[in-house]
């Protein structure tokens, strides 16, 4: 088995990469993580998807492409150049909300609401407002995050927040918590009640 070859990726693809090059933007999340988001999303029938950091909709696409008809996903993101690439290529997709906001008041304007699946590519909802984050999944709601193995791009201090960030999802008795040390390392938590 070769998991790097065959990923049939959306078609929106090609110009966002585009895009996001001409951008200089380097967050983007890599394919093969973004392969998993997509067939975890076509798990979730009739979902309600929240990600945490748009950046130029790489993630974005997969998920959406994952997705049935009757889910919606909503993607929040404070850099509105960003943001105009993703509107560029997925802004007709009926499924999809945008959102230009500080991920941290974002976060907090959902208290009440809820979600079938979270991921959290940015600050807030992974290193900041954890609780408030997890607290808005429905149950059997996962919870994705990536990044976690050492990335080249990683500023000084940050490899004792991942530590910590790992050790707080494990120690979670009300998630179900898998570690895969793969593509950049990801952590999937699945909601218990
Ligand atoms: C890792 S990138 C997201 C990549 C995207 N999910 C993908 O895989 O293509 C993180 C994003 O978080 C955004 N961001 C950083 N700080 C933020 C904040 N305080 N509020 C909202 N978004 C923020 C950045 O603009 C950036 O686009």
């Amino acid at each position: 088995m070769n998991d790097l070859s065959s990923f049939n990726e959306p078609d929106a693809l090609t110009g966002i990469r585009v895009d996001s090059c001409a951008a200089g933007f380097t967050m983007a999340s890599e394919t093969l993580t973004c392969s998993l988001l997509r067939t975890l999303a076509r798990s979730k029938p009739a979902a309600r998807f929240l990600e945490l950091g748009s950046g130029t909709g790489l993630s974005t696409a997969w998920l959406l492409d994952g997705m049935d008809a009757a889910s919606h996903l909503t993607t929040v993101d404070h850099d509105k150049a960003l943001l105009s690439i993703v509107e560029r290529h997925l802004g007709d997709d009926p499924r999809l909300t945008m959102v230009c906001a500080d991920g941290d008041e974002f976060l907090h304007s959902l208290r009440g609401q809820r979600f079938d699946f979270i991921f959290a590519d940015t600050w807030a909802g992974k290193y900041r407002l954890l609780d408030e984050a997890l607290a808005l999944l429905n149950p059997a709601g996962l919870y994705v995050i990536d990044d976690m193995l050492p990335q080249a791009n990683w500023p000084e201090g940050h490899a004792s927040k991942v530590a910590h960030l790992v050790t707080t999802l494990e120690q979670r008795q009300d998630f179900r918590v898998t570690k895969l040390s793969w593509a950049s390392g990801i952590v999937l938590a699945s909601k218990m009640q």
